[in-house]
């Protein structure tokens, strides 16, 4: 297999808002983040994502963008971006920029002029459409509860908004705009950035006619079935040639609804696109009727399954990447392990192993390294989050549940479970803000933080560490093959990675029992690689820990 420095690399995600706030305002920025870099050094990561620090009104935390060419002032200056990309390029670490470009902020200047009137030159920037029997132009619903479509009383018409109101979405049918998306990111390769991370790209080409979707059962609005639209593939290889072949990127394309099959378009190793992309189906395995807002547990086995047929579908044809956390999902340990005090820490570290001696490019999201948990919220008021809050609402009116258990969904599946500030120390607010934070701090932080883990070489810190390391030396944790045992265990997940005469065995125990095992024969002579708990060696029965994770090495 072909090497590339973006396949041997691990990815720190960064969401700024809540990293390390340098002035007391509540709210991390970038010089809190530069003042961070030699942590991040010490961890062993070789890039960070960054999500949006450009200018922007909130409305969903930088995801919603009015100037692409400047800094969200709450986050810093341009000279403070600049500043924070050399002190990151110094420690020969790389920089991926989050490219939110299938909607802008309805107070970008495209925006502002495209709603003045019908006539106006930026009107087609975005997708207007009359309305229909007196209602919307089609029963599409919007990601964050509600219609897809805003009335605008001004030219009588309708916008469209796959997001919030405040994200209307762009019309990339018209090649006015992706020429100014492309200008745009060749400005920002200028100032030597090292890559991108794309908001819900395969959502940027919608169908023609923008017809209504399917109603699933149970639910207010149509799927507006934008995944993977028509001409999605077109974009981004004429995307590839404007800007990203000009360059040595680091691409990954965050695909809503993407398929294996539509992945290896995406992803393909020819290299037309995007290097990998972000798929979902392993975080949305235990959705319900009413979506996300569930209190149900994923399935090992059906886990396994997803995961296994990612690593094999892709083998040779794509590039996966891998992640059990970011901004927009809970906290990995406390959804897919234990975060119990007993076993949170020797849970974090089994999933890391699991997930980290797969194929494919890893992704740690912040403080998933000193496995912080899901965050106990009392009431709606400790919540932040548009998505969340917006669903309270439509669920509670709807009658769709009663208030308090929508509250149970939303303390377990609620992005905003990601978003509590960096646990940093023991002092006040986790040593993030001097001042009060933007969202309220983990109250777990005096057990849980980074100045702990740093002294404890068996902390999950250490354990990442170690693992990021391994990573270096090892090939065959990059470009190993990889095939799934025990596919029928409910308790452990098996699977081995070979790469020429070398093979590791994985073996991991999502479970708080003891469970037997027994390691085949060709492993009599093998050494531990890696583990959670200490054991020198493991031959014929044995039987795991709670929660154990143990790595063979063979050849
Ligand atoms: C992506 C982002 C998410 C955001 C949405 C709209 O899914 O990861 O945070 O709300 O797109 O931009
Ligand atoms: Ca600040």
């Amino acid at each position: 297999m072909e090497t590339a420095w973006w396949k041997e690399a691990v990815v720190y995600q960064i969401y700024p808002r809540s990293f390390m706030d340098s002035n007391a305002d509540g709210i991390g920025d970038l010089k809190g983040i530069t003042s961070r870099l030699d942590y991040l050094k010490e961890l062993g990561i070789d890039v960070i994502w960054l999500s949006p620090v450009y200018q922007s009104p909130n409305d969903d935390n930088g995801y919603d963008i009015s100037d692409y060419r400047a800094i969200m002032q709450e986050f810093g200056t341009m000279a403070d971006f600049d500043e924070m990309l050399a002190g990151i390029h110094a420690r020969g670490m790389k920089l991926v920029m989050d490219l939110v470009v299938n909607h802008t902020s309805d107070e970008h200047a495209w925006f502002v002029e495209s709603r003045k009137s019908r006539e106006n030159p930026y009107r087609d920037y975005y997708i207007w459409r009359e309305g229909k029997d007196g209602g919307a132009p089609n029963n599409w619903g919007s990601w964050f509860s509600g219609s897809a479509w805003q009335y605008d009383g001004r030219t009588d018409m309708y916008y469209l908004h796959l997001f919030s109101k405040k994200q209307p979405d762009l019309n990339w049918d018209n090649p006015k705009v992706r020429e100014e998306v492309f200008s745009m990111m060749n400005w920002w390769c200028e100032k030597g950035i090292d890559g991108f991370r794309m908001d819900v790209i395969s959502l940027i080409s919608k169908k023609p006619g923008l017809p209504d979707g399917d109603v699933a059962p149970g639910a207010l609005y149509g799927d507006s079935g934008c995944a993977n639209g028509p001409r999605v593939h077109e974009y981004l290889q004429e995307m590839n040639r404007a800007v990203l072949s000009r360059y040595d990127l680091m691409t990954v394309g965050e695909c809503a609804g993407v398929t294996v099959e539509e992945a290896k378009k995406y992803a393909s190793l020819n290299g037309k696109e995007l290097n990998m992309v972000f798929q979902f189906e392993h975080v949305e395995l235990c959705d319900g009727p009413l979506g996300k807002w569930t209190d149900r547990r994923v399935d090992l086995k059906a886990f396994k399954q997803v995961m296994s047929k990612w690593q094999t579908e892709l083998a040779g044809k794509a590039w996966n990447s891998l992640f059990l956390e970011n901004h927009d999902q809970p906290r990995s340990v406390s959804r897919f392990g234990n975060d119990d005090p007993q076993y949170r820490a020797v849970c974090a570290k089994m999933l890391a192993t699991c997930l980290h001696m797969m194929q494919g490019t890893p992704y740690v999201y912040q403080g998933e390294e000193l496995g912080m948990t899901n965050c106990p919220f009392r009431t709606l008021e400790d919540f932040r989050d548009i998505e969340s809050l917006n669903a309270f609402q439509e669920l509670t009116q709807a009658g769709k549940a009663a208030p308090e258990e929508i509250m149970g969904y939303l303390r377990l599946r609620g992005r905003d479970n990601a978003r509590t500030p960096m646990q940093w120390d023991d002092s006040e607010n986790a040593g993030f803000t001097a001042g009060t934070p933007w969202i309220m701090v983990n109250p777990n932080y005096r057990q849980i933080n980074a100045k702990k883990e740093l002294a404890d070489p068996d902390s999950v810190f250490h354990y990442y560490q170690k693992l990021i390391a391994l990573r270096k030396q090892e090939k065959i944790m990059v470009y190993g093959t990889y095939a799934l045992l025990e596919p029928d265990s409910g308790s452990l997940y098996v699977y081995t990675r070979t790469l020429g005469t070398k093979t590791l065995l994985v073996i991991c125990n999502f479970t708080k029992e003891e469970v037997p095992y027994s390691v085949p024969e060709e492993y009599a002579d093998a050494k531990v690689l890696i583990g959670n708990y200490t054991r020198s060696y493991a031959q014929g029965n044995i039987t795991l820990k709670p929660y154990e994770a143990l790595v063979l090495k063979c050849g």
